[in-house]
């Protein structure tokens, strides 16, 4: 039973909870961020503190860095680690090929890093992601802050020359001040409305000086488990080419929901 859960956190946690059977002990193991992810972290600190779990968990932002720590989860750096077995992470869109764009919690750089130096990279969303096309969440860019102004022009110049629908882009704000990555730069969004060859795109956009990097990843997942509001999952491979369907029992989770804070 999912206590006061909303549909919206139930289909995360579902997600969150399946992917869990990816990991076992021994593991070197990829913590993504956001609300989607933090759900993973908090079903791998149960297994953890209640199974016995041995794993190595390398976090893709202070923010994960920090509820790693509370859940008891040992954590540790991607030089430590050098590579993973898996990472799970959540999106904010993933398409047919389980392509996806990430970062709209501003970790885009070291989870597209974490990811990539990763045998298997396993996203866990709700249904509201799933998109046809690429591009109607606004696609984060990562820009050192010096000159981003003229980053930005030359960014808006390139996005002509390109098969998209919208030109424009914003700077990330905190309030008055801009939004800052955990590497110190800014982000740029990028209003695209729809990416029609977003490996191009992607390509193209990480040429201009003063990018770091873009939140397209092409080619990275290998899984999506995507979560219902009732319970029921479905893990889509995209090496295997199968879907299958399944239904999470939510006993013996009483300890996760103790505290739902993000
Ligand atoms: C953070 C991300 C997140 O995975 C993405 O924004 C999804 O977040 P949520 O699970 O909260 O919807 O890319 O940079």
């Amino acid at each position: 039973m999912s206590k006061n859960l909303s549909p919206i956190d139930t289909a995360k946690f579902v997600a969150a909870k399946r992917a869990c059977d990816y990991v076992e002990s021994g593991m070197r193991v990829g913590l993504g961020t956001g609300s989607t992810a933090a759900w993973l972290v908090r079903c791998l600190g149960e297994m953890v503190q209640g199974d016995g779990l041995d794993i190595v968990g390398v976090p893709t932002s202070t923010r994960t860095a920090e509820l790693a720590r509370q859940v008891g989860i040992k954590i540790t750096s991607l030089d430590e680690a050098k590579w993973l077995d898996v990472t799970i992470d959540g999106t904010d869109e993933f398409d047919g090929e389980l392509n996806l764009i990430k970062g709209g919690g501003g970790a885009l750089l070291q989870e597209k890093i974490v990811a990539t130096a990763s045998d298997r990279m396993i996203v866990i969303a709700d249904k509201t992601k799933q998109v046809e096309t690429l591009g109607a969440f606004p696609l984060p860019v990562e820009v050192v802050p010096f000159g981003w102004q003229t980053t930005k022009a030359l960014i808006e110049e390139t996005l002509s020359s390109l098969d998209v629908l919208g030109d424009t882009s914003s700077l990330r704000m905190n309030n008055d001040t801009p939004f800052i990555t955990d590497e110190g730069n800014f982000i740029i969004d990028l209003h695209l409305g729809r990416i029609g060859n977003a490996r191009q795109f992607g390509m193209v956009v990480n040429q201009i000086p003063g990018v770091v990097e873009n939140g397209l990843f092409i080619d990275i997942c290998d899984v999506v488990i995507i979560g219902h509001g009732d319970g029921r999952v479905e893990v889509k491979d995209i090496n295997t080419g199968t879907t299958e369907q399944d239904v999470i029992d939510f006993v013996d989770t009483e300890n996760l929901f103790s505290d739902l804070a993000d």
